[in-house]
């Protein structure tokens, strides 16, 4: 199972020294959470903290949208090219057209879903994507509780995927901590969002407790 720290929970009074050290003690991917205060009741970061971000990560960015214009965000984003960008399916009318645009920018095409929005609503455009980003927790704010319904959505998911695309892959994202992430890995997630967990003790053996 992979894990992607969210820096949402890191000190942004010395956020360089917190991506290296992140990226030292065994993170797989720099997962960056944007709000634009429209879609999400919260505003986080915008170009120049990324491009911060980018300049001293060693390890791939995992770009996550919590917005309601995605195409200008993927402008915004795409010069500092991320492995993945996920963006919300509730805020997006034409997701194919985006999704194809992504490819273009050559950045890998991922959709996110909140904790009670429906499996169906990606049915049709899972072979499209490289990843569906799960959320555990309704989107706006780090450090909330673990919303345990969606390991029944991760198991419904695994099963379309299985029929539609097998190598797309399935994030969750949101409370994840020492102890739900076996049930988390056992319902077929295969890379796991954690940020105040991470942020919150010594990162190598909170790293390695996940695993
Ligand atoms: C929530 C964000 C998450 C979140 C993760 O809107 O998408 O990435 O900050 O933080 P924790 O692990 O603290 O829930
Ligand atoms: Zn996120």
């Amino acid at each position: 199972m992979q894990i992607a720290p969210s820096i949402l929970s890191a000190d942004f009074g010395k956020l360089d020294e917190e991506i290296v050290a992140i990226c030292q003690a065994g993170a797989d991917l720099i997962h960056i959470d944007i709000m634009d205060g429209s879609f999400v009741p919260n505003i986080t970061i915008g170009e120049v903290v990324v491009k911060a971000v980018a300049k001293v990560s060693t390890k791939p960015l995992d770009i996550h949208i919590m917005v309601s214009n995605n195409d200008m965000f993927v402008d915004m984003f795409a010069p500092y090219c991320p492995r993945y960008l996920s963006f919300h399916i509730e805020s997006e009318k034409h997701p194919l057209r985006l999704i194809q645009k992504l490819r273009g920018l050559n950045i890998k095409p991922s959709i996110a879903i909140n904790p009670h929005t429906s499996i169906d609503t990606v049915k049709h455009i899972v072979p499209y994507i490289d990843m569906v980003l799960l959320m555990s927790v309704n989107p706006g704010f780090g450090g909330q509780e673990f919303i345990p319904q969606v390991l029944d959505k991760a198991i419904e998911l695994k099963r379309l995927l299985r029929e539609k695309n097998p190598q797309c892959l399935v994030q969750m994202d949101g409370g994840i901590n020492d102890k739900n992430i076996q049930q988390i890995k056992d319902s077929g997630v295969d890379i796991a969002v954690a940020g105040s967990y991470l942020f919150g003790g010594e990162y190598t053996r909170q790293i390695d407790s996940l695993r």
